[in-house]
């Protein structure tokens, strides 16, 4: 919405939360979210035609193009609990928009939703309608986290579904206007409603399948002495498959591979379609794998024991650049070695200790964990570094200083294959990556 604003001058974007902590936040001097560029953006717009407020029936009444952009987490109770969408809060705002409307309006889905979520918002408006024209439309994001201002500024694609009548039509094309302001009109795509929402959960399983592809074949590699780099090199140089989304890591994390997956295989089932829900899972499965055999990898090299042993983990967020963990590899590897009674010295340049505290489900009386201010304390008479998240920062440390200071042997796995492991085992390090031999 921020780069709506910053791009479209005379529109008036207002943000609306009932949240207000969260709304005062956006406000404020501090952005709750971390995200480069976006500090920029949101202080150029603010209080010109950028407003945030927590007066949702009044933004409702003003304006002509209303967004939902509620979340929609993996319902974790009733049927489909630990799969489906739980869509309650995009209802209660198409209940609300029914309730506070005036006017006609336009309404557009930016959560990620299943196929045919339109339907139920379109229903309950069209109930509520009292003579007010409403117009759907699914304009799924794709932005990704940490380049989310470059994605935004330059997208591949914008994608913008909606009813194929005269209405439909004519409320794509408002759509579609807005974004041509600063979007090359032929990479804005229009479908049909379904096939939008549709596609936004499909882009997402393709791109997690590529990464639970190429961390399946890791596994292989360290079986077999190839060098998962390599051979994600040299299919990646195959025009038809792409260099993009084939690095082999601890697992993917992120607020949307692993619940929009499980969506998909909850629609699949639903549409009777258990071969193709079954494809799907799969990669969740290939990738909860991942998490895990990386852990055992740890323990097996670490003379199969790392209780009392300190361990170093480098990174957190679930990837760079964010302060996100939603869903973090990071989160499940240190879990696994909580259980085998390791000591963990956790540091992530941007994420707070209270969210890692929350995330492992302990408190600050832990005497387990420890969370550190640099990459150097953490490692400090450390028998182990895990690197989990691939933060610039870790490579580029004196890992020659670090090691003079770890207990021997100094063990080092690479869960982001960021790092020379040839000149950290010059210097004496154990050292291993993922799907290296
Ligand atoms: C993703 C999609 O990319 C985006 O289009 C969608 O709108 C939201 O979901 P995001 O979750 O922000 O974006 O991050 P992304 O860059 O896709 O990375 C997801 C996870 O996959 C991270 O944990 C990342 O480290 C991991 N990853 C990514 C790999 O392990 N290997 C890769 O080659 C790429």
């Amino acid at each position: 919405m921020a780069m709506i604003a910053h791009k479209c001058k005379d529109h008036t974007v207002t943000v609306v939360d009932i949240n207000q902590a969260r709304i005062d936040a956006w406000n404020s001097d501090t952005l709750p979210v971390y995200e480069p560029g976006l500090d920029a953006i949101v202080q150029g717009a603010r209080g010109t035609n950028l407003f945030f407020s927590t007066d949702v029936d009044t933004a409702i009444r003003e304006a002509e193009m209303i967004f939902l952009s509620v979340n929609t987490p993996t319902k974790t109770y009733g049927v489909g609990a630990g799969r489906a969408a739980d869509l309650r809060y995009i209802e209660k705002c198409a209940r609300k928009i029914a309730e506070v409307a005036e006017d006609d309006k336009i309404v557009v889905e930016k959560s990620t939703l299943p196929v045919r979520t339109a339907e139920s918002v379109k229903r309950i408006l069209e109930s509520n309608s009292n003579g007010r024209q409403f117009q759907i439309l699914s304009n799924p994001e794709f932005l990704a986290e940490g380049t989310a201002m470059a994605d935004l500024e330059a997208p591949d694609r914008v994608l913008i579904g909606g009813d194929q009548t005269p209405g439909g039509k004519a409320a794509i094309q408002k759509l579609v206007d807005i974004y041509a302001t600063w979007v090359p009109r032929e990479h804005v795509l229009t479908t049909n409603l379904w096939s939008s929402e549709l596609s936004k959960l499909t882009a997402n399983a393709f791109l997690a399948q590529r990464i639970s592809s190429i961390n399946a074949i890791s596994a292989l590699c360290e079986a077999t002495e190839a060098n998962v780099d390599e051979v994600a090199h040299a299919i990646g140089t195959d025009s038809r498959i792409g260099p993009k989304f084939l690095k082999s890591s601890v697992g993917f994390g992120g607020s949307c591979f692993q619940k929009d997956i499980l969506n998909l295989v909850y629609l699949c089932e639903h549409f009777g379609l258990p071969e193709v829900a079954a494809y799907w899972n799969s990669v969740i499965e290939m990738n909860d794998y991942q998490k895990h055999r990386f852990c055992r990898r740890v323990i097996s090299t670490m003379f199969n024991t790392v209780a009392d042993k300190k361990i170093a983990v480098l990174g957190f967020a679930f990837k760079k650049d964010t302060n996100d963990t939603r869903e973090s590899a990071a989160i499940y590897i240190c879990k696994d070695l909580l259980e085998e009674q390791a000591n963990l010295a956790i540091y992530d340049p941007k994420v707070e200790v209270a969210q890692i505290q929350k995330d492992l489900g302990i408190d600050a009386g832990n005497g387990y964990v420890t969370y550190c201010e640099t990459a150097e304390e953490a490692t400090k008479d450390a028998h182990a570094i895990l690197v989990l998240t691939e933060w610039d920062e870790f490579k580029t440390l004196d890992y020659r200083k670090i090691y003079e200071h770890m207990q021997l042997p100094a063990f080092l796995f690479d869960g982001r294959n960021i790092l020379d492991l040839e000149a950290l085992r010059t210097i004496g390090f154990d050292a291993g990556g993922i799907g290296k031999g």
